[in-house]
């Protein structure tokens, strides 16, 4: 499980922000508390290890630094001009976040005027759009931890069906971090398992253009 969960860090992330948060249940209260919270699907009950895929968007700004410090060795060796630009004024303008909404008017006017010009981001400006970046950021460590632990010869299912409300709760965590999922791992177990693997046909999913 450490090597896997090692692994799902190597996740790509927006800015290398990884405003995300994988919590392996070791405790069997919480653990118990966990799978009650995934409305007792078979496999959360079934499943040798269950870890809970958190977005952490809210830590962006301490997580900004952190970067900063490990890029720049304590502060030891200096960032480059285009990387002290990027980590210093475009990412803050991107993810900050104020009561009355000023950081989104300006972002919205921001994108706007530079999209005039010529192709231009236009997102995150809102709270609903930061939700979204770190649901993809969550779901990207999530994809990564469960590809590794096939590579290891184990099974996952990612469980969506959830009470976010009580594993916040089970994991003390604050209102702004958000359950993404939680990974069921481990040895499959037919009781497990819902049914054979089936998928739309390849032409509605895959397009060459
Ligand atoms: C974000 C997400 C949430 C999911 N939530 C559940 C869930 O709550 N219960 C469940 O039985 N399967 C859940 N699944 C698993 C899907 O049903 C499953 O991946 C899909 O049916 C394809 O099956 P396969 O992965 O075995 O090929 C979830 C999958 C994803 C990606």
């Amino acid at each position: 499980m450490r090597d896997c969960l090692r692994d799902a860090t190597l996740a790509p992330s927006s800015s290398n922000l990884q405003t995300y948060e994988l919590y392996w249940l070791r405790d069997p209260q919480k653990r118990s508390a966990v799978g009650d919270a995934c409305l007792e699907q078979p496999m959360a009950e079934t499943a040798g290890e269950l870890v809970v895929v958190v977005s952490r968007v809210d830590l962006w700004r301490r997580n900004l630094e952190k970067l900063v410090d490990v890029m720049t060795q304590g502060g030891a060796r200096p960032l480059t001009p285009l990387l002290n630009d990027y980590y210093g004024r475009i990412v803050p303008l991107l993810m900050r976040n104020d009561p009355l909404g000023f950081n989104n008017i300006l972002r919205r006017c921001v994108f706007w005027y530079r999209g005039l010009r010529g192709p231009f981001i236009r997102s995150p400006v809102n709270r609903g759009d930061h939700r979204v970046y770190g649901h993809i950021q969550a779901s990207l460590a999530a994809q990564t931890l469960m590809l590794s632990l096939a590579a290891h010869g184990y099974e996952s299912c990612p469980i969506g069906g959830l009470d976010p409300r009580r594993i916040r709760r089970t994991l003390g965590l604050p209102g702004k971090a958000e359950v993404t999922m939680v990974i069921a791992a481990g040895r499959g177990k037919a009781k497990g398992l819902s049914g054979p693997r089936v998928r739309l046909d390849e032409s509605d999913l895959i397009k060459e253009v």
